[in-house]
């Protein structure tokens, strides 16, 4: 997947083939725009208010505690990109708009436009980043309030993905403990246990985010089969044997190499013979394979956001080899560059200390 300036009219197609379309005021001006139109929609409940069906301006504008005319524009440049459709007295929202961003889709991502506010602060601090290339580390930096909405946009994010890894991650038969680390809401690891009623799962994450993911994860009604654990992936020793499956699902960009070779040393000391490490990462795809545009914005705002940036799913192998599990061919999944790196441990497996 890109992002694309697309003609509306043959000739619009030819300016474009003939280089004379100024595509960098495309993708700033009006990708900011955009981003802020549909961000704040979401956030002032316009989704949520035309999801009974059509409404005029002035009805959705009441409905929302906002400005009637402000609102006016806001739904007709959520019309010219797709989100709504108008017949110039109501609004009626599009497919798009209700699987995506009407709060009671099974697939909303309402909460991750809301936590886009935050993130957009964060990108605000790009030129200095470049500039001093000291990252904004954002895990150390937030308040309560983006902490909530933080737990809360990755659990939105994981609602499809988490299905697609239940079915990718190869788990060993009579498997009975999962860790999760990184886990947050734990909904990859209710996907999971839901596929396999044997399993039981902890959660680990920091405490400023378990206060914010405890409720995502009671909504799930999965009881004391997954529970979860106060803890630092960067020290916390998880024990010898105790695991049959451990997964690290969207940390690894967030932590430096070094620190995520020593993570893969503790979680294969943790597994129990036969057990599986399953890292799932939007990969870094190398540049001699081909620069994909959002490969490498990903691992350019990770690099300012936190400490590190994407991996290859080379360099994932490469720390669970180090670790002394055998890594399998990484697995692609359908969704924006993401894809799962597992290595097993074997019988007699000596991990290296
Ligand atoms: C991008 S989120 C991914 C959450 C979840 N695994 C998913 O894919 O939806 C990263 C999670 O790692 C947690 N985290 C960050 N640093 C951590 C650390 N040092 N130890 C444990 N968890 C950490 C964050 O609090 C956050 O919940």
């Amino acid at each position: 997947m890109r992002l694309a300036v697309i003609p509306d009219s043959p000739q619009e197609r030819q300016a474009l083939e003939a280089g004379m379309v100024p595509t960098p005021l495309f993708e700033t001006q009006f990708a900011f725009t955009l981003a802020q139109v549909v961000m704040v929609a979401t956030q002032l409940g316009v989704f949520d208010a035309l999801a009974t069906g059509p409404a005029t301006a002035a009805e959705v504008a009441e409905c929302c505690q906002a400005h009637p005319q402000a609102t006016g524009k806001l739904l007709l440049a959520l019309a010219g990109s797709g989100y709504v459709r108008t017949d110039h007295k109501t609004y009626e929202l599009t497919a798009q708009a209700r699987t995506w961003l009407v709060r009671e889709s099974p697939q909303s991502l309402a909460d991750k436009m809301v936590f886009q506010f935050h993130e957009w602060d964060l990108m605000a601090q790009a030129s200095q980043y470049v500039r001093t290339g000291q990252p904004v580390e954002f895990h150390e930096r937030m308040n309560d309030q983006q902490w909530a909405a933080y737990q809360r946009g990755m659990r939105a994010l994981a609602t499809a993905p988490a299905q697609e890894a239940a079915q990718l991650i190869a788990v060993p038969a009579a498997a009975s403990t999962l860790l999760d680390i990184g886990g947050s809401h734990g909904y990859y690891s209710v996907a999971l246990c839901r596929r396999h009623p044997g399993l039981r799962a902890e959660v680990l994450d920091l405490p400023e985010a378990i206060k914010h993911a405890a409720p995502l994860l009671a909504a799930e009604q999965m009881g004391d089969r997954i529970t979860h654990r106060e803890g630092d992936a960067l020290h916390d020793d998880l024990g010898d044997d105790a695991y049959d499956v451990v997964l690290l699902i969207s940390l690894a960009h967030h932590l430096t190499a070094e620190h995520n070779r020593a993570l893969a040393a503790r979680v294969a000391r943790a597994l129990r013979p036969g057990g599986v490490f399953a890292v799932m990462e939007p990969f870094r795809t190398d540049p001699s394979g081909g620069i994909t545009q959002l490969g490498a914005l990903t691992d350019f705002y990770f690099g300012l956001t936190s400490r590190a940036g994407t991996w290859s799913a080379d360099e994932i192998a490469e720390w669970q080899r180090h670790a002394g599990l055998e890594p399998a061919p990484p697995t692609a999944l359908t969704s924006a560059d993401f894809g799962i790196q597992t290595a097993t441990k074997h019988l007699h497996q000596v991990p290296e200390r």
